[in-house]
């Protein structure tokens, strides 16, 4: 069936991301009950990567591998010029991608429990120029094979499907800046066969239907609009760091890939599915795992498999009801802005559901949630002077004439009772010192799922524990 392999098929799933780096360093220089003060010239990101302030420990049955923005100045992929970060603009408009495949997949697995796959065809995948995309705001370092190659993935929790470009790119591979993995040259890299159960589970795992090429399995997944990854399902060994490794992870070893990747060797599935990096290892690590995301592109944050959660983390229960297999549910009940829960009935967000996404950049909030939060934002901000939006942000300032300014705080409340801070650089995302925006978006559907992005979990270390069903969180995870 070669024709799997060489045609863009593609089926309409998911999700995943993209983000520039810019995040903010939100040096505070005072904060009360309400607000955040904030030095305007530390909202934008500076040019050299600070070393991490903490040392990463490391014991038994816990691995830590350095979070880095992608394009910032942290990340061995930001060497390579020729290969362009993309713009606020392109990260928003990819963001809206990734979003608009996560609702759309929800929203299939409500109706028929499943996704159905649907190929089409290759005119349908928008041309875009493959290396100017970058998507996937953060990314990890692993080795993979015998000897190991080092291949810097996204890590998503979206998705579960871990994969890999492939030698020899029997269709297509994207410009990527590490080495082109060739399984030819590991001796312990082997290919599935199709007869095998584990090529069937890759229909819950990608949403599609695994191919068969010369009886080796073929698996093909397909993020947003416009990327993909189509190849060899394989096993090899995984390094995570010179203690842990494992001889036989099942990964994609893509033959045909393109999209939104920019320069990252592939992906890391970090989702609730059995064929994702998590379950994979749960018999070392019992699906726990956690991370932390820098505040900005020139500091990093963690990745950290195994281990146990901060003393002060609070926690709160995974949901499955309306989460679909892969996407770590929660129980969302409200939000708080400058101290004052909003009113909103608790039936916005349980009409929604909400999920927790380390690939959405921006969180997406019920329409009468995001109304809510947006008035009282306004109100508490009048004093600064708007400008115009940015994408899909609308509520956005001039700052230019302020050396320091003050936010109101945000905090997220579940049902379990608990109520999580929003970090300050959790609250802006600024494009520039003349246009710096709220980092909330609104659904445009009351049943489209809440999304806690990115940028509202950055600096906070979230833990997740998927045998206990919980996740929590902790301030101060990294900075
Ligand atoms: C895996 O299977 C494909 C398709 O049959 C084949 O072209 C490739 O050489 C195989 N790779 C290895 C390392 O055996
Ligand atoms: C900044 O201050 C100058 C001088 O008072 C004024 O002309 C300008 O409109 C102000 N800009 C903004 C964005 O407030």
């Amino acid at each position: 069936m070669k024709c799997f392999l060489y045609a863009h098929f593609l089926c309409l799933c998911l999700l995943f991301s993209l983000e520039k780096s810019y995040g903010f360093e939100g040096r505070k220089i005072a904060e009360n009950h309400h607000s955040h003060t904030i030095e305007v010239s530390s909202l934008l990101p500076s040019t050299s990567c600070k070393s991490p302030t903490k040392v990463l420990s490391s014991h038994d049955n816990k691995a830590s591998l350095e979070v880095v923005h992608k394009y910032g100045p942290c990340s061995r992929l930001n060497q390579d010029k020729t290969i362009a970060a993309p713009t606020h603009a392109e990260i928003l408009l990819q963001d809206q991608s990734r979003v608009k495949s996560i609702h759309s997949r929800l929203s299939n697995s409500k109706a028929s429990g499943g996704n159905d796959v649907k190929v089409i065809d290759a005119t349908t995948v928008p041309a875009k120029d493959g290396s100017v995309v970058g998507s996937g705001n953060y990314i990890v370092t692993v080795g993979l094979g015998t000897p190991q190659k080092q291949l810097s993935l996204i890590f998503d929790t979206g998705s579960d499907i871990t994969w890999t470009q492939c030698q020899p790119c029997a269709k297509s591979c994207y410009k990527q800046k590490e080495q082109i993995f060739d399984p030819s040259q590991s001796t312990s890299y082997t290919n599935i066969s199709c007869s095998s159960s584990i090529c069937s589970s890759l229909t819950s795992a990608t949403g599609n239907t695994p191919g068969c090429a010369s009886s080796t399995c073929v698996y093909g997944i397909q993020y947003g609009d416009s990327s993909f990854s189509v190849g060899f399902f394989g096993t090899d060994k995984l390094t995570l760091t010179s203690t842990d490794a494992f001889n036989s992870i099942y990964f994609g070893c893509g033959q045909n890939n393109q999209g939104l990747f920019g320069g990252s060797a592939g992906l890391l599935g970090l989702g609730r599915d059995k064929l994702s990096v998590v379950s994979q290892t749960a018999q070392k690590y019992s699906k726990i795992f956690s991370y932390c995301l820098p505040s900005s592109s020139s500091s990093t944050g963690f990745l950290t498999f195994g281990g146990s959660a901060s003393k002060n983390s609070k926690f709160t229960p995974l949901s499955t009801i309306s989460a679909g297999p892969s996407f770590y549910g929660l129980d969302f009940s409200g939000i708080s802005v400058g101290g004052t829960k909003l009113a909103i009935s608790a039936s916005v967000f349980s009409n929604a559901g909400a999920i927790i996404d380390s690939g959405t950049v921006i969180s997406r909030l019920p329409p009468a949630a995001y109304s809510a939060l947006r008035a009282s934002f306004r109100k508490l901000m009048s004093k600064y002077p708007l400008t115009s939006a940015l994408s899909i942000l609308d509520t956005c300032y001039d700052f230019s004439n302020y050396s320091t300014i003050s936010v109101p705080k945000i905090g997220f409340f579940f049902s379990s009772g608990i109520e999580v801070d929003i970090d300050a650089t959790g609250i802006l995302y600024a494009n520039r010192i003349s246009q710096v925006c709220l980092a909330f978006a609104g659904n445009s559907d009351a049943t489209d799922v809440f999304i806690f992005g990115n940028v509202q979990q950055k600096t906070l270390e979230v833990f997740y524990d998927g045998s206990a069903g919980k996740v929590g969180f902790a301030p101060g995870g990294c900075s």
